[in-house]
């Protein structure tokens, strides 16, 4: 490189690099008359001594820290340019109008902007920040509506996601197996719906606040049973319903609020045993089966309007085991977590009827239900029943074996229901009626016949047909060894 060319590069880099400062002096005072009064410490030249400036040793601004300044005013759209910038800090202000773009600022690892009075977000608002760690902007409750944005998933070490009473409406992007080392995730007292995202499955969130949104997240919340490094999970005032899943592997976790949702079904015992628990709170839920005996030290607060077979400990009734495990192999419908309340089966629940004396149950009829999900092979246990109507529903799977050991059983409708598998062979007593299942008799893949997505353990049908399978099975190669040796022996006669 000759003299002249190296002296030109040279003229062109310190251009550059005085460019650069002076445009970082100058988006600071862009920064300071766009707000109602200057920072008080930005006098003299050198920005970088300013009250809550930081630079780097090239004079870059790396740092702008300004909370709690009783700052108003907005901020300009230069603040992005500030190509060396990390960490902005502007909470606890009253800071209004529209946010700034911070799109394509690679260097932004920190954004605090909690606790203002911001009005809109830009649409390209946090796009690109691929080194971006913690966005705040919870407490901005004058935020017209915003989502947040799918792009976000470019942020690959995002580890804290606040955003709670900042306008956020939508649902909670399924983006989670992006990020390496997500832990906070709080967007309550917002407008979110739809179901919680699969890719919370894994992912390593410590604390999930998600309460208090106005219309309310719905589905079943199942996928916490695979969040092993859960501490704190707020999930109340929502609309969230199925029943609370088995959540033993969450060693960790000190704090669950589910209160004030549509929770079904019976709890996982493990609820009770997690070593960490100290706050719980299940009230106004639709809870079933055995009332919760929390260890001493837990706060625990149940409330009154749950359908837990009794109002304190003890068991539930054999026969109203037997309806949970039925209500169960259904997901738990709310329509009979609500009307089946208390501990007597026999005491006017809907859908049973007793015998004369008010202790067994005769029949069951849960015709035109709507229910989906299967059969359960508990019915069994229901040793005096006579009739069981289960037509025009949504059920899956077969119809367990184990119901042909009712000896009671005078009819068995199931008709109009989407049943698998074969009809087991019922006394020539039984009035069965099964129309209107277009799979019925054919052998569909076990996959999803035969109730083995049914909630309760037991599941006779299925062991019964297997062992029938494999009788048959060797039966068939025992024939198939005789024809093969016998035309072996043949062959050698001759
Ligand atoms: C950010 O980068 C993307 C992709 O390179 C580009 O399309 C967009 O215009 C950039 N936005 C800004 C504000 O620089
Ligand atoms: C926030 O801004 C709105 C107008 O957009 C104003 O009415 C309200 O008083 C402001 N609140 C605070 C706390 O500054
Ligand atoms: C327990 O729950 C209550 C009510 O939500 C809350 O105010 C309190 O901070 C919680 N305590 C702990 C230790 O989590
Ligand atoms: C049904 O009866 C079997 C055999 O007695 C028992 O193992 C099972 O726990 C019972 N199921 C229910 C839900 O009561
Ligand atoms: C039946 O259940 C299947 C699978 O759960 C669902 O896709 C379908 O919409 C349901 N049909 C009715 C009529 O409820
Ligand atoms: C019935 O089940 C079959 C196979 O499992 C499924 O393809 C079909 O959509 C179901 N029909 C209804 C009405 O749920």
């Amino acid at each position: 490189m000759s003299s002249r060319n190296l002296h030109s590069t040279l003229l062109v880099l310190s251009l550059f690099f005085s460019l650069s400062i002076a445009d970082d002096r100058a988006i600071l005072s862009k920064l300071s008359a766009s707000l109602t009064s200057s920072p008080s410490g930005w006098t003299g030249t050198s920005y970088c001594q300013w009250t809550g400036i930081k630079c780097d040793s090239s004079n870059r601004v790396t740092s702008i820290n300004l909370a709690s300044k009783s700052l108003s005013g907005t901020l300009p759209a230069e603040l992005s340019q500030l190509s060396q910038l990390k960490t902005l800090a502007l909470q606890r202000n009253s800071l209004s109008g529209t946010l700034p773009s911070f799109a394509n600022l690679t260097t932004l690892q920190e954004l605090f902007l909690d606790s203002n009075n911001f009005t809109s977000v830009p649409r390209d608002f946090l796009l690109g920040l691929t080194n971006l760690r913690t966005l705040s902007i919870s407490d901005n409750s004058n935020l017209s509506p915003w989502k947040i944005p799918d792009y976000l998933s470019e942020s690959t070490d995002l580890g804290t996601f606040a955003a709670s009473n900042s306008g956020i409406f939508g649902t909670i992007p399924d983006i989670f197996d992006s990020f390496q080392n997500f832990q906070n995730l709080r967007l309550s007292y917002n407008n979110l719906n739809g179901v919680l995202p699969k890719t919370f499955w894994g992912s390593g969130i410590q604390n999930l606040w998600l309460n208090s949104q106005a219309i309310g997240l719905s589905g079943s919340i199942d996928v916490l049973s695979s969040m092993p490094q859960l501490s704190q999970v707020w999930l109340f005032a929502n609309a969230f319903t199925g029943p609370v899943p088995d959540l033993s592997k969450c060693l960790n976790l000190f704090d669950l609020q589910l209160r004030d949702n549509h929770f079904t079904g019976i709890l996982p015992p493990s609820l009770t045993e997690l070593p960490k628990l100290i706050n719980i709170s299940l009230q106004n839920n639709k809870l079933q089966g055995q009332f919760p005996e929390f260890k001493s030290g837990v706060n625990a607060t149940l409330g009154d309007t749950n359908s837990f077979c009794r109002s304190s400990a003890g068991p539930c009734d054999p026969q109203v085991n037997v309806l949970l495990a039925v209500a169960g192999a259904l997901s738990y419908p709310i329509s009979l977590a609500e009307a089946w309340t208390g501990n007597d089966a026999c005491a006017k629940w809907t859908f049973v009827t007793c015998d004369s004396r008010g202790k067994s149950v005769r029949t069951l009829n849960f015709a035109k239900q709507h229910f989906s999900g299967t059969i359960s092979p508990a019915l069994s246990n229901l040793t005096s029943l006579q009739n069981l109507l289960l037509s025009d529903n949504n059920l899956t799977g077969s119809i367990p074996e184990s119901l042909t050991t009712l000896d009671q059983l005078v009819a068995l409708d199931v008709s109009n229901n989407n049943l698998t598998g074969p009809v087991p062979s019922f006394a020539p007593t039984v009035k069965i009626t099964a129309n209107g299942n277009s799979f019925i008799g054919k052998d569909v893949d076990s996959e999803d016949g035969n109730g083995k997505k049914s909630g309760s353990g037991s599941d006779d049908g299925v062991q019964l047909s297997d062992n029938v399978a494999s009788m048959e099975r060797s039966t068939w190669s025992v024939t198939a060894t005789i024809v093969i040796t016998v035309l072996l022996m043949f062959m050698r006669v001759c």
